[in-house]
């Protein structure tokens, strides 16, 4: 790919796992009857078979990794554990009080934070209470986030024997430099050993986290890495951008000074490098940052086109309703999204009021929910089509416009009614994306909401 390439379309943007994107949303048009309203018309539209996801956010972290981006708590109190698994139960308990039925449950996602922070009796106990008041969806699906450093094989086992079958582990990089300085010091040893067990207790899918772009991150400490990732042969990959975000209050992005941070073309070689790496050791580019061997599902739900997108990345099959469970968790109801208070005390008290923690959202509009098909399509198929008179809006001329660059440069092939992203656009996927955000396109933001799309 030429550099020109990545210089002309390296600019923020959205990572899209939502349409409207968060920043977006019309938090003054929402309020939390309308939550209410269209969580159970959308539990009432969902059968049995389809069932519901889970993302189930678990926030506390022993040590604080300087690089991280997501919501967590550090602290080294176990004490906290228990509090918080009771109101997570809490939360569930409302939610199924409002659908008045056992939920069919297709997928439970535990993210965090470190969800193995907890012990195996105290996941044990989250995953039965959830489970005492729903059914099992043929063919559910329950994943966690394991960090190497602390995830046991007892971990591995209860969770096994609850039916989780896929974990995804946090490598990032190898280099000893590069974890030094995001406060993350991690052998390879701890790696093998968590993926050695998983496999041998027999989980079908084990997912490796890789990012490019970290503070002194070089080309020969991505190959390094990659190839070391190669010799335990995890099923899946993700090689997430770094997300240099350090003007969002709280996340710990320091440790490192900012010239230490690959930018630009340094940046783009470590991208480059690293997609080739990949490829060569069998891994195939399924959507945004994610790669997979051809046996793992993910790969079989992109080449059936059955792939989808949400709040906790991607999955093999679509489910209309989410519900997140947790402090600052993301529930999407389809017609409309919810957050939580990313307070841990205010969601502890809300729930003592019996009251859904949830204090913003957007209901989506007609229009939003044409748009957002569209950004699933190219998300998870690296198409769309608006053939279907249902799924044609009134700016398509206008987005054609403006991707009529895109295709001189080779990156996207545009029909009559639709458009296919070509190999070389696929590292762009979320500026071809920009082109029919309209809520991006009509209000421009005035300081820099997200990170860089390379
Ligand atoms: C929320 S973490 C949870 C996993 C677990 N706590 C651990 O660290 O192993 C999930 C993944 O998000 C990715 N991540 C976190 N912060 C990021 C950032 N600023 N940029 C890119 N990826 C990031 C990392 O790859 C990480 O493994
Ligand atoms: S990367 Fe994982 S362990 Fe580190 S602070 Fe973030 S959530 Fe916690």
């Amino acid at each position: 790919m030429k550099d020109s390439l990545i210089q002309k379309y390296n600019v923020p943007g959205p990572r899209y796992t939502s349409y409207p994107t968060v920043p977006y949303w019309d938090e003054g048009d929402f309020n939390y009857n309308m939550w209410i309203e269209t969580l159970e018309k959308s539990f009432l539209e969902t059968n049995e078979s389809e069932g519901i996801s889970l993302y189930i956010h678990l926030p506390f972290c022993e040590s604080m990794c300087t690089f991280c981006g997501c919501n967590k708590r550090i602290t080294r109190n176990h004490e906290v554990e228990n509090p918080y698994i009771a109101a997570v139960l809490k939360e569930w308990a409302l939610y199924c009080k409002i659908v008045d039925q056992k939920p069919s449950i297709k997928e439970i996602h535990l993210g965090g934070g470190t969800p193995t922070f907890f012990s195996p009796k105290n996941l044990e106990d989250l995953i039965n209470g959830i489970l005492a008041h729903a059914t099992k969806a043929p063919d559910y699906e329950f994943s966690f986030e394991g960090h190497p450093n602390n995830t046991s094989r007892v971990h591995l086992q209860k969770l096994y024997e609850l039916g989780f079958r896929r974990v995804s582990f946090g490598v990032q990089d190898y280099s000893e430099k590069v974890q030094k300085a995001i406060h993350r010091e991690q052998p390879f040893h701890n790696v093998a050993k968590v993926s050695f067990w998983a496999r041998e207790i027999g989980y079908t899918s084990i997912g490796h986290d890789l990012i490019f772009g970290l503070p002194f991150q070089t080309k020969e400490a991505v190959i390094d890495t990659i190839e070391k990732t190669k010799s335990l042969e995890p099923d899946r990959l993700a090689f997430y951008s770094y997300a240099h975000v350090p003007w969002i209050k709280g996340n710990g992005q320091r440790g490192f000074k900012d010239e230490d941070v690959p930018k630009d073309d340094a940046k783009r070689e470590l991208y480059e490098i690293g997609k080739k790496s990949l490829a060569l050791n069998g891994y195939l580019e399924i959507g945004m940052d994610h790669f997979a061997l051809k046996s793992d599902s993910l790969y079989k739900s992109f080449e059936t086109n059955k792939l989808h997108r949400n709040f906790m990345g991607y999955s093999s099959s679509k489910t209309q309703l989410m519900i997140g469970l947790g402090v600052s968790s993301i529930s999407d109801s389809w017609y409309s999204f919810a957050q939580n208070t990313k307070n841990l005390e205010d969601y502890y008290q809300l729930l003592e009021w019996d009251k859904l923690p949830v204090y913003r959202g957007h209901i989506l509009t007609k229009e939003d929910l044409i748009i957002r098909k569209h950004i699933l399509n190219l998300m998870c198929q690296f198409r769309t089509s608006w053939k279907k008179k249902s799924d044609y809006f009134n700016e398509i001329p206008a987005v054609l416009e403006q991707l009529g660059e895109m295709e001189k440069d080779g990156l996207v092939v545009l029909k009559k009614d639709g458009l296919i992203i070509t190999e070389d656009g696929k590292a762009f996927v979320r500026n071809i994306c920009m082109a029919f955000d309209l809520r991006l396109k009509r209000k421009a933001p005035e300081t820099q909401l997200f990170s860089m799309t390379i």
